[in-house]
This record gives structure tokens, C-alpha cells and sequence, in this order.
């Protein structure tokens, strides 16, 4: 697949001298979603708002779709859509005014038949003679993201899309990327919930003081992440693991008092009743059982924690 987005070498250093994004490289493939994972302050919103044309960049360079996003702004920037991370509340306009504006500030002809239909998609249609001010911060949102749409783009940005969303609109707002994503766009979420990314994605990037730690497939890095660990207290310790049991990811710890089994917890053959059975076959007891699962929250940690 090619690439939509395409950016080398990005630095971004703030007028204060911080330093918001190094050596960022990254692509995006055309129709995929992307998952920007990274905690507060990673540069989630910097990166985003440079490809976007709002920050400028201190080096580096960013197409997208074939525009350079600082020289061909506009050009680039039509094909973007972007819902920020912060939504601005103040406006006495009506819901559908302000998209079809919206729209019009693009560039592209009035069309009350697809501004209709994004409204309904995100259950504004009832509100679209509502001022934007008078409505719930749900709802805000929600024009936020018509507002973002409005305009037809091929790429769409989401900051932080579900960060204090409640549950009916993060399944609207999931439901919507799925459908825009079959229609060929491609979507970039930033987010620090994991399970967003989990749930979402087709790839995940990890962010961590403003260097993209990993970028890797979601099942990819589920399959390896989702390791989980039965260990058993044995009665009786052992001191060397009998062959019988060589075919089994097994390990002997506490110094033979506990017996350690990893799994892979994808899987829908775990291999715990065979072994539990070859346990009983050799004689072996154990006093009681537990498991652990590395969550992708720890595996994110340690990501973060190693890139320090
Ligand atoms: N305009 C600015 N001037 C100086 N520092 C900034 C500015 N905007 C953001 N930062 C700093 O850059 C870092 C990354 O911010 P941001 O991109 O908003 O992170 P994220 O979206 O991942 O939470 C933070 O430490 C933030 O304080
Ligand atoms: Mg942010």
C-alpha cells in the first residue's frame, strides 16, 4: 500500500526552546488507521498539528498526498479534516450553518445533501437549528467532527477523540471511522487509551518525549504482547524440569518451588489442560495456581520506560 502521509526527519522545537518532536520519520498507508499512542505531553498534538499545517515545523518534511503540507498548504489541506483536541464552544451560529460553512471555507459548492447525511450520521440532525453554544458538550463534539468532515477529506485526524466522550457517542464516533475507512479514507487517532487503540487501529505508533518509540501492525503487536503466565506452587519442589514435560514452555522458578507456564493468550489452544494432565501423570502437585497477563497498559509502560 503507498504511502498518504510521509514524513522525515521532523524536529520541532517550541519558541521556548522545547523540544516537541525529534527525528520523527513515520508513514501512513492510504485507507488505514493509525493509532498515535502516547502519554500527556508525548507530542501527540504537536505532531498532528504540523502535519496539518497549524505548527510549523523547525526541520524536516511532511506531504501529504503528494503536498508538501508547508509549501502547497492548501493544497495539502484540503484533503484533511481535522477534530481538535480542544473544542471551541462560543458560537450563536446553528449547527448546520456552521458546517455547511465550514465546507464553504474549503473551497467546495454547497451541498445540503451530504451536509444531511453527516448530520444524521452523528445524530445531529434534530439539533441542526440548535445554536452551537446551547449544546451539551457531547454534542459539541459531535459537530466538531461534522465540522471536520465537511469538506469531503481523504485523510481525517482525530486528537483525542473519546477523551471524556460518553459511551454513546465514542460508539457513533467508532462506527463512523469504520464507515469512512470503507469508503477508502484514512484515519489517525491520538489517544493515551490503550483499548481505543486496541479496538481501532489497523497500526499503532508509540510516542514518547516527542520520538516515535515503535510503529508496528496491531496484531502483530498483540500476538507478541499478549503473553500470559499460569504459575503453579509445587508441594514439592523440584530441582530439574522431567523430560515428559520438554515440550512445554515451561520454567522453574523460586528456586524450584514454582513452576512457571507461558501461554499465548490469542490463541484458542492453550495448552493448559495437557499439561495440567502430564502434571498428574508424573506426580507432580501443586498447592495452588495463578495467572498474569502482561495488559498492553504494562507493555505500554515498559515501552515508555525503556525509551527514556
Ligand atoms: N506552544 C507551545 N510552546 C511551548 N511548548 C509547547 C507548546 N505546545 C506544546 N508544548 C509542549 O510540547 C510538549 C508536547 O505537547 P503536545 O504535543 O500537546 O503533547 P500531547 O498531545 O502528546 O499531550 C508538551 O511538553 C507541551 O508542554
Ligand atoms: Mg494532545
Amino acid at each position: 500500500m503507498s504511502s498518504i502521509i510521509s514524513i522525515q526527519q521532523l524536529n520541532k522545537v517550541y519558541d521556548s526552546g522545547f523540544v516537541a518532536l525529534k527525528d520523527v520519520n513515520l508513514e501512513i498507508k492510504k485507507g488505514e488507521i493509525f493509532a498515535l499512542l502516547g502519554p500527556n505531553g508525548a507530542g501527540k498534538t504537536t505532531l498532528i498539528s504540523t502535519i496539518c499545517g497549524i505548527v510549523n515545523p523547525s526541520g524536516g518534511t511532511i506531504t501529504a498526498g503528494g503536498h508538501n503540507v508547508v509549501t502547497q498548504y492548501r493544497a495539502a489541506r484540503n484533503i484533511i479534516g481535522l477534530v481538535p483536541q480542544e473544542i471551541s464552544t462560543d458560537s450563536f451560529e446553528t449547527v448546520e450553518a456552521t458546517v455547511a460553512f465550514s465546507r464553504g471555507l474549503f473551497g467546495k459548492p454547497a451541498n445540503p445533501q451530504y451536509v444531511e447525511k453527516i448530520l444524521r450520521q452523528l445524530s445531529l440532525w434534530e439539533k441542526r437549528n440548535s445554536k452551537i453554544m446551547a449544546l451539551s458538550g457531547g454534542m459539541k463534539r459531535r459537530v466538531m467532527i461534522a465540522k471536520a468532515l465537511s469538506h469531503e477529506p481523504d485523510i481525517l485526524f482525530l486528537d483525542e477523540p473519546t477523551a471524556g466522550v460518553d459511551v454513546d457517542l465514542r460508539r457513533d464516533m467508532w462506527e463512523m471511522v469504520r464507515g469512512l475507512r470503507e469508503n477508502g479514507a484514512t484515519i489517525i487517532l491520538t489517544t493515551h487509551y490503550i483499548e481505543e487503540a486496541e479496538e481501532m487501529a489497523d497500526r499503532i505508533g508509540v510516542i514518547n518525549k516527542g520520538q516515535i518509540v515503535l510503529v508496528e501492525e496491531k496484531d502483530a503487536l498483540m500476538q507478541k504482547l499478549g503473553k500470559r503466565e499460569l504459575t503453579l506452587q509445587l508441594q514439592t519442589p523440584l530441582t530439574e524440569l522431567p523430560a515428559e514435560l520438554n515440550g512445554f514452555a515451561l520454567e522453574l522458578a523460586k528456586d524450584g518451588h514454582e513452576l512457571v507456564y507461558r501461554f499465548d493468550s490469542q490463541s484458542e489452544h492453550t495448552g493448559i489442560a495437557e499439561l495440567l494432565k502430564q502434571l498428574g501423570q508424573q506426580g507432580i502437585d501443586f498447592k495452588d495456581l495463578s495467572t498474569s497477563q502482561s495488559s498492553l497498559e504494562e507493555i505500554f509502560v515498559n515501552l515508555v520506560r525503556d525509551s527514556k
